[in-house]
């Protein structure tokens, strides 16, 4: 199993080192543009085997894709990342044109790789991955849900004392600080609603820490987070490199399911050697699917920008 991380800023690294300590793969690529630095944290990484106990092989090149052939599953971070005050759509118009030339980079030596992608704005990336390089609909995931909902956990955790690993909780929709939706009503401690749990002020302020999650951390690092980011993205190449099945909130392609075609955008899927392997249809209330709507109308307005740059 080769896995590559294009793009090995503070999100790239940590997802490359989450991936390396539990060995997920045989042999790690991480390439990066600037000169010296994929090579500097392959080292630095490689230096840390002994010491943490895992057999992965790490190297690093400065844009030399050819060292990536036979990728399975490739991690595309690279971009500029969120400052304090800026949301993660004012990145498209430099990060767009990166996010297509990486991947193509990586298919051109990998023609069967499946892409995480993590770079923002992530639901409009996963989108412009997939059409502009004509991929089919299960290669090509964008994180976001995974980390938005293990932020909601996280909140849900501080504010009712549970344990994270005891809670079921999903968001939906767009990784945007006003289009993902934090499933209040469907989370549960060990199966008890948390309705039941916590006072309904308790837990509409959960959802809206929730949505700004990102965008608080960007504020205290003044650039945007990296633990969870890089951690959640090394989850979605766990569960298909181990073939797990395990099931995650997700940007993913759309053709009907939640009322929506022609875009890509989370919703729960099931991760396995093949990529998405099932979207799951979740019965939502109608004011749900009207939070879903607006959503999917935001998405559909930043994909938008695609067609005015003519990259798609
Ligand atoms: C965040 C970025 C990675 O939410 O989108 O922290």
């Amino acid at each position: 199993m080769k896995v590559t991380v294009v793009g090995v800023g503070a999100v790239g690294a940590t997802c490359a080192d989450n991936i390396v300590r539990k060995e997920l793969a045989h042999e790690v690529v991480l390439v990066d543009v600037k000169e010296g630095v994929a090579e500097g944290k392959a080292l630095d990484l490689t230096q840390t085997t002994s010491l943490l106990g895992f057999d992965t092989k790490v190297t690093g090149t400065t844009g030399d894709y050819s060292k990536t052939a036979g990728t399975q599953v490739a991690v595309i971070t690279s971009g500029i990342p969120r400052k304090p005050g800026m949301s993660r759509e004012d990145l498209i118009g430099t990060n767009a044109k990166i996010v297509k030339e990486v991947a193509s980079n990586i298919l051109k030596y990998s023609p069967d790789a499946i892409l995480v992608v993590i770079s923002n704005p992530m639901d409009t990336m996963t989108y412009l991955a997939l059409k502009s390089l004509k991929l089919p609909k299960n290669r090509v995931i964008g994180m976001g849900g995974a980390l938005d909902s293990s932020r909601f956990k996280t909140y849900l955790s501080l504010a009712s004392g549970a344990s994270q690993g005891d809670i079921q909780a999903l968001v939906i929709g767009g990784h945007g600080d006003t289009t993902m939706i934090p499933l209040t009503r469907l989370a549960t401690w060990q199966g008890v609603p948390f309705s039941k749990v916590l006072g309904a002020d308790d837990l509409n302020k959960v959802a809206a820490d929730t949505m700004v999650g990102g965008a608080t951390l960007t504020k205290l690092l003044g650039t945007s987070a990296w633990y969870a980011p890089g951690a959640a993205g090394a989850a979605v190449v766990e569960s298909i490199v181990r073939d797990e099945k395990k099931v995650f909130p997700c940007c993913v392609y759309l053709e009907g399911e939640y009322g929506q075609s022609d875009i890509c955008i989370g919703v729960p899927v099931v991760l396995g050697k093949n990529g998405v392997e099932k979207i799951i249809q979740l019965d939502l209330n109608d004011d749900e699917k009207a939070k879903f709507q607006a959503s999917a109308d935001a998405v559909r307005n930043m994909n938008n920008v695609l067609n005015d740059m003519n990259i798609l």
